[in-house]
């Protein structure tokens, strides 16, 4: 085991156990890429500041480059038994400059380099799931687009309520993934703030120029107390909190789609490319890709509680705990990313059954407000309509009817008020046609919804 940086301040290695405990290069090797452009700018401003002379500052640069290009193609392969992604890099530049090497950690610590490296590296995932979030707005967009008059029964309690369209029922989601989006983009905001300068908790005392190194890193501003840059990590939870609101909307959206493919519903057809068999019973077509959505979304929540948990007691500034911050909101943004990925094209290839939708909004009684609403159209308060609807539809249930065959002289004597054109108002196109307030499920009113979410989405 080679001497470790701090070997100056030791009389012993390091016990084995501890190194193996100790390392996180397992799961931060993956911000390699960031580390050396936080890296390749820093020693930048170094240079243009005349902290580092200049030539060392452009001979850093050069090797750093090197570095990422050997990585990207592979020559390099990242030393699984570095103690981090940092030391890694440094260790690395330092084998290739000698002593011009040494110099990169000049005014700074792995503290401030730390919390920038995770930043840059969430900035980019971040930008990635929106690209896929508006992907999928876009997937439910064209099923609403093919079905502004494919009927079927909207529910509360799971029970049968209100005529609605399918159009109108996806686009619930698109306006939930609206704000998905919107979340991520604040979350993005409030991440966009350069920590590096932080020092490893009180800055530093050489004249650094945090505003250029912010400028060539594209963040939105310095922070403002050294403290604060080094030691929260607020930001990670709130991406974990967003990614975990997105999943509940996933799940609940899968939760559905697991219903709608089953023989009780058969709503909808999964293509056989998005289902999966049995190993022993060969009628089956499983919704797999939906139940793991609905299970991941599990995941998903686990970790943003360990961040939660894992800050709660730690004191200013910096401690190892945090450490323990890359694994969970990784693992929140692999497991998103995964599940956006298998529920875009499972979306887009699922075949829906317009006629079983409709047989099933034709059953239940599903216009009986509809014919209440008849009834208080012709001048009847809506407590006394709801009570004579009530009724007919015992009656229905006792005869094994439905409203639209009941004859018109049980209608009528329950109330005179009843003529042939009860059997126009409850008719399931009529009661979906007529529900054209704003935000209602007309596909005049579909069409308005589907033009505001391309809107948004251009802007
Ligand atoms: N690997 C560490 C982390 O991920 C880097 C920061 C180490 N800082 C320290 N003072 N030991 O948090």
């Amino acid at each position: 085991m080679a001497d470790m940086m701090w070997a100056g301040r030791f009389s012993k290695q390091v016990d084995d156990r501890v190194n193996d405990f100790n390392s996180s290069v397992s799961f931060d090797a993956r911000m390699y890429r960031q580390d050396i452009q936080g890296s390749v700018a820093h020693a930048t401003m170094l240079g243009e500041c005349g902290i580092i002379d200049m030539k060392e500052s452009l001979a850093i640069v050069e090797g750093l480059k090197g570095i990422l290009s050997d990585i990207d193609s592979g020559k390099l392969h990242i030393d699984p038994n570095a103690e981090d992604i940092h030391m890694f890099v440094e260790a690395e530049l330092t084998k290739r400059l000698g002593d011009t090497g040494k110099r990169l950690h000049t005014a700074r610590s792995r503290n401030d380099q730390v919390a920038l490296d995770i930043r840059m590296y969430l900035r980019d995932e971040i930008n990635e799931i929106l690209s896929y979030i508006e992907q999928l707005i876009n997937t439910i967009v064209k099923l609403a687009e093919d079905n502004l008059t494919t009927i079927m029964p909207g529910y509360t309690h799971m029970q049968r309520a209100q005529p609605i369209t399918f159009a109108h029922h996806v686009m619930a989601y698109a306006q939930m993934l609206l704000r998905d989006k919107g979340r991520l983009e604040d979350t993005y905001k409030r991440m966009n703030v350069l920590p590096l300068g932080s020092g490893a908790l009180a800055s530093t005392t050489y004249p650094i120029n945090r505003e250029r190194v912010c400028e060539l890193l594209g963040f939105d501003e310095v922070s403002q107390n050294s403290l604060d840059g080094v030691s929260d990590r607020d930001f990670c939870i709130e991406l974990a909190s967003a990614l975990s609101i997105l999943m509940m909307h996933l799940s609940r959206f899968s939760e559905e789609i697991i219903l709608w493919c089953s023989w009780e519903f058969k709503f909808i057809e999964l293509d056989d490319a998005f289902a999966t068999g049995s190993s022993i019973m060969p009628q089956k077509k499983n919704p797999d890709v939906t139940e793991l959505i609905r299970g991941k979304t599990a995941r998903v929540y686990g970790d943003l509680n360990t961040l939660l948990t894992m800050m709660k007691g730690t004191p200013l500034a910096y401690n190892k705990d945090m450490q323990e911050d890359k694994p969970a909101i990784f693992d929140a943004i692999d497991t998103v990313k995964l599940c956006l990925k298998t529920f875009i094209p499972m979306l887009d290839t699922m075949k829906v059954i317009p006629e079983n939708m409709r047989n099933a909004a034709a059953r239940g009684f599903i216009n009986a407000t509809d014919c209440a609403d008849y009834l208080v159209k012709k001048g009847m308060p809506f407590r006394d309509a709801y009570k004579i609807t009530g009724t007919l539809v015992a009656k229905c249930i006792e005869k094994g009817v439905t409203l639209e065959t009941l004859p018109i002289e049980e209608y009528k004597a329950l109330c005179d008020k009843f003529d042939e054109g009860v059997y126009d108002a409850i008719n399931l196109d009529s009661c979906v046609m007529q529900r054209k307030a704003k935000g209602g499920p007309a596909p005049e009113c579909v069409k308005e919804q589907i033009e505001y979410v391309k809107r948004k989405l251009q802007k």
